[in-house]
């Protein structure tokens, strides 16, 4: 049965950036709920895939040098464990992970054309599709079955999880491993992200839950990892129902340990939680006010999909934060949908004349305080609002 945990109304999709400020947006409400099978937590309101992840796609993970590092470290540590002789990544955006690969036994699956374009060129056969029963089937058939199935950040933007992971299950040889990176609800919860909340993260997995969806449709978990990217990230391992990979139960236990004492599987506690996130999004708001009635200058830090979803869910606009920088020369020059707040280019140079800059990239806290230094020692802060808004001013 499904249970309401946390209702936004009117959102934008966080990835429709505006052309013109004054352009025509779609909104959608958004609802997240509870799933006392499963556990899983994961947002009710279906909208269009080709709506979510459309073909001028904005999210280019190779922007972001931690990004760039990541993909390198886990594409090496992975070969490393496992010496996959073929492998599939589903949803490789620009190929930041598949690069390190050899094209001839590895094939992508990527809805985005403008992506799935890039991958080809570097002679990655790349399916430019969504992920479903047909084209798994053709990949069985065309490419057979695979050694190593990598997905990062797409399984929990899937709608039909079920159908998605039996389709994994019959791609996979007999002693494959499916390994998925997803943002790890747990930490969401510890940091209070409720800017993860939208309608592209279809779902919400903590440990718990992934496990009840892989033994659902005929897949196990065999271990699990937390990496430190976009905010605390789950990286699963998964095979074959009737593959002979060990389990590593000691560490699948201390996860399950450490969930259970947190709440993530009790409704009534991630209630609780959601009043919390609840008080920040009206803290969030009153700091800024109070700066900008101290006649301090605020600009954003980062467009992502995490700022447009806190300037939205906290009533943010152009007149507390002028204006957003930001690397991506996709996002450069338009606005943030329903907030309308402008998209320029990072220009170090501009920072001689802000105050504060409310963190839109938190994720990536570190290296952009080192990148900064010299705002800061100039007196220059930051605002972040994860775990709680905090100014960092060292
Ligand atoms: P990211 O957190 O990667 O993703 P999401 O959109 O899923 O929330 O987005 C970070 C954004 O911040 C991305 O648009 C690139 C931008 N950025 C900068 O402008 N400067 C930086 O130094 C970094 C690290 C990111």
């Amino acid at each position: 049965m499904l249970k309401n945990l946390i209702s936004f109304k009117k959102i934008p999709l966080s990835n429709s950036l505006l052309e013109n400020k004054n352009e025509n947006i779609n909104y959608y409400d958004l609802n997240i709920s509870f799933d006392d099978d499963t556990k899983l937590v994961s947002v009710v309101d279906n909208v269009n895939p080709e709506e979510l992840f459309p073909d001028d796609y904005v999210y280019d993970s190779s922007q972001s040098t931690t990004m760039v590092n990541h993909f390198k470290d886990c594409a090496e540590y992975l070969q490393k464990r496992f010496i996959p002789y073929n492998t599939l990544e589903i949803g490789s955006n620009s190929g930041i992970f598949i690069r390190h690969f050899n094209p001839d036994t590895t094939i992508a699956v990527e809805p985005c054309s403008n992506f799935a374009d890039i991958t080809n060129d570097m002679e990655y056969k790349t399916y430019d599709s969504f992920w479903s029963t047909h084209l798994a089937k053709y990949i069985r058939l065309t490419h057979g079955t695979m050694d190593l199935i990598f997905s990062a950040n797409t399984i929990s933007h899937i709608q039909g999880l079920d159908e998605c992971l039996t389709n994994v299950k019959k791609c996979l040889n007999e002693d494959g491993v499916f390994v998925v990176e997803c943002p790890s609800f747990l930490e969401l919860l510890r940091e209070n992200a409720f800017d993860q909340f939208y309608h592209e993260h279809q779902s919400y997995f903590s440990m718990i839950s992934f496990r009840n969806l892989l033994e659902k449709n005929g897949l196990k978990l065999f271990d699990i990892e937390l990496v430190p990217v976009h905010g605390g990230t789950y990286r699963f391992f998964a095979c074959r129902q009737d593959s002979s990979i060990d389990v590593n139960h000691n560490n699948i236990n201390k996860w399950e340990t450490e969930e259970k004492e947190f709440g993530v599987d009790s409704y009534n506690k991630l209630k609780d939680r959601m009043s919390i996130m609840k008080k920040n999004m009206i803290d969030i708001k009153e700091t800024l006010q109070k700066i900008k009635s101290e006649n301090k200058n605020i600009i954003g830090y980062g467009a992502s999909a995490k700022f447009i979803q806190v300037s939205n869910m906290c009533d943010l606009n152009n007149n507390l934060i002028s204006y957003v920088m930001d690397t991506t020369p996709d996002k450069q020059n338009k606005y943030t949908p329903k907030s309308r707040i402008p998209i320029e280019k990072y220009d170090k140079n501009k920072l001689k004349n802000v105050d504060y800059c409310f963190l839109g990239a938190w994720n990536f806290l570190d290296e952009i305080v080192e990148k900064e230094k010299e705002f800061i020692s100039n007196g220059g802060k930051f605002i972040t609002h994860i775990p709680k808004v905090e100014i960092i001013d060292k």
